[in-house]
């Protein structure tokens, strides 16, 4: 279907919020993502991935750091321009099981997007933000996106900088590592960024017996589970249960414990 863009606001150097009106109402999970087909010549020839950052009615957004071709594209789009979008597609996060459930995320870089998303659907479902717990770490200042939306939101909120640029200095993880213990169970882990980091969250989480679930990135062709370019291999003892995986289809979102 035919997004039509209604703005395309630079959030920072190098990342930027999308906002599509489509013709439809979108019902996403928070988890799933969208493909984006930036350029009508050709060039790129294939769909770029993105997760969804927020959906309400007809309105989607996604928020992208400018990495190569297609990015570079989708950053030159202005308001009334239109993207040819497909989705929403994968599986995403499962919500928490009962209402005492703490919600703990840990988020790095531009792995925020879908958690955000996260978050404001556990708010819209009501959800004590007293029970949610979001540590997000970056690079920088300029990597941290949304900071004063989350600021805003009222949850626990751990906010990290590798260079010390904006909140905390030092990595996400050991943030983590030191609070989660303060956190009573039961409570349930999602986490989104690079595998280093979502390896660690899920070490340190399964200490706790806390459940985990990952979301994973790779390059993606068709986004639907036909071209084979997303398949990953779980560890040998769920391979031998559940084969190769795709991330498209049987993902992004996996529990963690079956890559790490
Ligand atoms: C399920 C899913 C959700 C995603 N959500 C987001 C999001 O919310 N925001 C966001 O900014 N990005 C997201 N990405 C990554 C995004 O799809 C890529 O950054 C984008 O496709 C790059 O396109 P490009 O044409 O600009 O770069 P290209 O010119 O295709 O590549 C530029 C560089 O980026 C690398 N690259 C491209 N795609 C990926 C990838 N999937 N994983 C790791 N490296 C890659 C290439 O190897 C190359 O080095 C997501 C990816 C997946 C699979
Ligand atoms: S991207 Fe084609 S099978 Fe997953």
């Amino acid at each position: 279907m035919k997004g039509r863009v209604a703005y395309n606001n630079l959030l920072s150097e190098g990342y930027y919020r999308l906002r599509l009106i489509l013709p439809v109402e979108i019902k996403a999970v928070p988890g799933q993502f969208v493909m984006v087909k930036v350029s009508e010549s050709g060039d790129p020839f294939l769909p770029r991935p993105f997760s969804i950052a927020f959906a309400s009615e007809n309105r989607l957004d996604v928020i992208y750091k400018v990495k190569g071709k297609g990015t570079g594209i989708l950053a030159r789009l202005e308001t009334g321009d239109e993207v040819i979008v497909t989705g929403p597609l994968g599986n995403g996060f499962s919500f928490p099981s009962s209402a005492d459930t703490k919600v703990i995320m840990v988020a790095g870089g531009v792995g925020i997007p879908p958690l955000y998303f996260l978050l404001k659907s556990l708010i819209k479902k009501k959800i004590s933000r007293k029970r949610i717990y979001l540590f997000y770490g970056a690079k920088n200042k300029d990597s941290l996106l949304l900071t004063d939306e989350l600021e805003a939101l009222g949850i626990n909120l751990f906010l990290s900088t590798d260079d010390g640029s904006y909140g905390s200095k030092g990595l996400i993880t050991d943030f983590y590592l030191d609070r989660v213990k303060e956190i009573e169970p039961p409570a349930v882990v999602y986490t989104v960024g690079p595998n280093v980091m979502m390896s660690r969250v899920v070490e340190i989480s399964r200490n706790l017996r806390y459940p985990v679930e990952v979301s994973l990135e790779t390059h993606m062709a068709c986004g639907i589970g036909v071209c084979l370019g997303c398949t990953v291999k779980p560890k040998e003892q769920y391979f031998t249960r559940l084969g190769y995986l795709k991330v498209c289809k049987d993902g992004p979102v996996f529990p963690g414990e079956y890559f790490f």
